[in-house]
Formats: C-alpha cells, sequence, structure tokens
C-alpha cells in the first residue's frame, strides 16, 4: 500500500471483516507504533456503528517482565490507551499476561489455558521488530515456542525505549506468546511501515527460513497476509 494511512485501513478492513463473519473472534494484539492507525481505523468504524464488537475476546501478544499492570509503560496500559477504551467492547473479554506475576511460568502456562479455553486464536495481528521478531520472540527463538518469559535483545529494548523516561527504564525481560503459539493462529496479519523495517521484512519474507529471523517462520503459515507500506517494502526483491 502507498503510506501508512492506507495500511491502516486496510488491515482494519480485514479486521472488521473477521469480525463481521465471526462476532466472537478471538484476537491476538500487537502493541507498538505500528498498529496505531489500524486501530483509530476500527474505533471510528466502532463509532459509526459499522462494527460490534461486544463478542469479540481479545488478548496481547506480549508484555514487559517485570511490568506493574497498571504502569503508564505497560503494553495493557498502552492497549487500553490506544484502542480498548476508544471501542465498545465487554471487559470481560479482554486477556492479558500478568507481567508482576511471581511465578512467570505458570502466568505463561495460564495464559495458553485461557487460549485454549476460547478455542484459540482466530487472528493474529503482529508487527515486526527491527531484528525480525514477532511479539517478543527474538532471534533464535524456537518455531514450536510457546508463551514464556524471555529475555529482550539490546535492539528491542532500545526501540522501546520512547515508552519510557530513560532507555536504562525498559526492563531487560517480557512475557511473550510462542511462536509455536501464534503459529496455530487460524490467521495471521502482519503489518511493517517505515525505511526501518525494510530489511527485516525483505530477509524474513525473501530469504531463508530461520531462526535468526523469526518472522521468516511466518511464511510456513497457510493463511498468512503481509500489509506493507512503499517504504517497509522498499528493500523486497522483484520476482
Ligand atoms: C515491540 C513489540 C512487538 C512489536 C514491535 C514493533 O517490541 N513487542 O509486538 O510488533 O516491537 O513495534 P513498532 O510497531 O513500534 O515498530
Amino acid at each position: 500500500v502507498p503510506d501508512e494511512e492506507a495500511l491502516g485501513k486496510a488491515a482494519s478492513r480485514i479486521i472488521a471483516e473477521q469480525v463481521q463473519a465471526q462476532p466472537d473472534s478471538v484476537l491476538a494484539l500487537p502493541t507498538g507504533r505500528t498498529p496505531l492507525r489500524v486501530y483509530r481505523e476500527l474505533a471510528t468504524l466502532d463509532q459509526r456503528g459499522e462494527l460490534d464488537l461486544h463478542r469479540v475476546r481479545f488478548f496481547h501478544l506480549d508484555e514487559f517482565y517485570p511490568m506493574a499492570t497498571e504502569s503508564p509503560t505497560s503494553f495493557q496500559a498502552f492497549l487500553w490507551r490506544e484502542f480498548l477504551s476508544q471501542v465498545s467492547i465487554d471487559r470481560a473479554n479482554v486477556y492479558f499476561l500478568n507481567g508482576l506475576a511471581d511465578d512467570p511460568a505458570a502466568e505463561c502456562r495460564r495464559y495458553e489455558e485461557q487460549i485454549a479455553a476460547v478455542g484459540g486464536l482466530d487472528l493474529v495481528v503482529l508487527g515486526i521488530g527491527v531484528n525480525g521478531h514477532i511479539a517478543f520472540n527474538e532471534p533464535g527463538s524456537p518455531f514450536d515456542s510457546r508463551t514464556r518469559l524471555v529475555t529482550l535483545c539490546p535492539e528491542s529494548r532500545a526501540a522501546s525505549a520512547y515508552l519510557f523516561p530513560s532507555a536504562e527504564e525498559v526492563p531487560r525481560q517480557g512475557l511473550t506468546m510462542g511462536i509455536g503459539t501464534i503459529m496455530e493462529g487460524h490467521r495471521i496479519l502482519l503489518i511493517a511501515v517505515g525505511e526501518r523495517k525494510a530489511r527485516a521484512v525483505s530477509e524474513s519474507l525473501g530469504d531463508s527460513l530461520t531462526p535468526a529471523l523469526p518472522a521468516s517462520f511466518l511464511r510456513q503459515h497457510p493463511d498468512l497476509t503481509v500489509i506493507l507500506d512503499q517504504e517497509a517494502a522498499s528493500l523486497l526483491k522483484r520476482v
């Protein structure tokens, strides 16, 4: 698509069609700058009465660890601020990882059980990290990884520094859905904007499948849609 605005429209249309076809859809949603336009478009559709999100179940992809739920720097707070508070939903349908869980392994198991209990993820919306990560699955993450505690790469911490008063305050760890968890979603939508994503996009979509680029695994999914703006697509090889 030509630009971020068009990406917002195209991605929100796919999400809206999913919800119209299946009103109790289970969505997995990303934080970050990329989906902001998508969330704004969905909020507009909701306010115009063209979208009914009351029965939709929402999961987020990842969270910093440790991170207090109520902290404005949590991904949970981000998703409420940028999207969930702007639309009409049932709060009981929102599922988040607790970034302050005493036992992160148990918290991740609980999250997997919640996903299974609602029948699995219908649509997983993903951004991509500058290093090719998806959610917080950093390079080296196994194909069959599940929701777990991970150590963040310096690039990922640097990319999140804008959310914090200073770069040192970005947590060193995160809780994330695994690549296996994401790949079990019925449908995947990957979105990327801007020149800084161009290398990760072209290597993940064009080169070999490798744990060094977690997003490359997505090509094995039977129902993957990728939406890129011109800049993010600028290094894709022509075929
Ligand atoms: C973060 C999140 C990812 C997100 C990525 C890209 O680290 N864990 O889920 O997709 O970074 O963020 P942005 O859209 O701000 O570039």
